[in-house]
């Protein structure tokens, strides 16, 4: 038997710890919050995927009276990226979410569904892309979506290679 352990760095920042590029990121994701279409749940999600050329492409969540034909909010994003501006790597990705008059406290995490597209956008472009996920009381940094989701299904997989771990 052998046991492994696959470990995740979270840093945590109040808002006067953050660069201004990242406030200014986080602005947007939060601005985004407020073109949701979200009758169903109310809960305003926005996401704001910055580009290696400093372009910002917004997404917020998109529901539907089919409830799984609607999108969250960072699928939003990068897909929305991925369609305009599809040979510029994304390089962070910055999420807020307000409900019940208020942006959340704590910063809200991605879907399962979110961080696989995540993960396809970083490998897609071979280069890490950092998440930063707002709360009212603090943000938190992810140095790649790989850290959001460690043991994932990679295109590598489909070619049933044997894996380092
Ligand atoms: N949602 C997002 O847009 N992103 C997340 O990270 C979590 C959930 C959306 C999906 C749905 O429209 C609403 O929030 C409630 O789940």
């Amino acid at each position: 038997m052998k046991e492994f352990t696959i470990d995740t760095r979270i840093r945590s920042y109040s808002w006067n710890e953050l660069s201004d590029a990242d406030r200014e990121l986080l602005e947007y994701a939060k601005r985004k919050t407020q073109d949701s279409y979200s009758p169903y749940s109310h809960f305003c999600v926005g996401a704001a995927a910055l580009l290696a050329d400093g372009t910002i492409v917004g997404g917020c969540n998109q529901e539907n009276a089919a409830y799984p034909s609607g999108l969250c909010a960072e699928r939003t994003a990068l897909f929305a990226a991925g369609a305009q501006f599809s040979d510029v790597p994304v390089v962070a990705l910055a999420i807020a979410a307000y409900t019940d008059g208020h942006f959340t406290e704590d910063p809200v995490s991605p879907c399962g569904a979110c961080r696989q597209v995540m993960l396809e956008t970083e490998n897609r472009y071979k280069q890490p892309m950092r998440v930063l996920l707002f709360g009212a009381n603090h943000v938190y940094e992810f140095d790649s979506a790989e850290s959001l989701l460690p043991f994932s299904f990679i295109s590598d997989d489909l070619k049933g290679g044997v894996r380092e771990r």
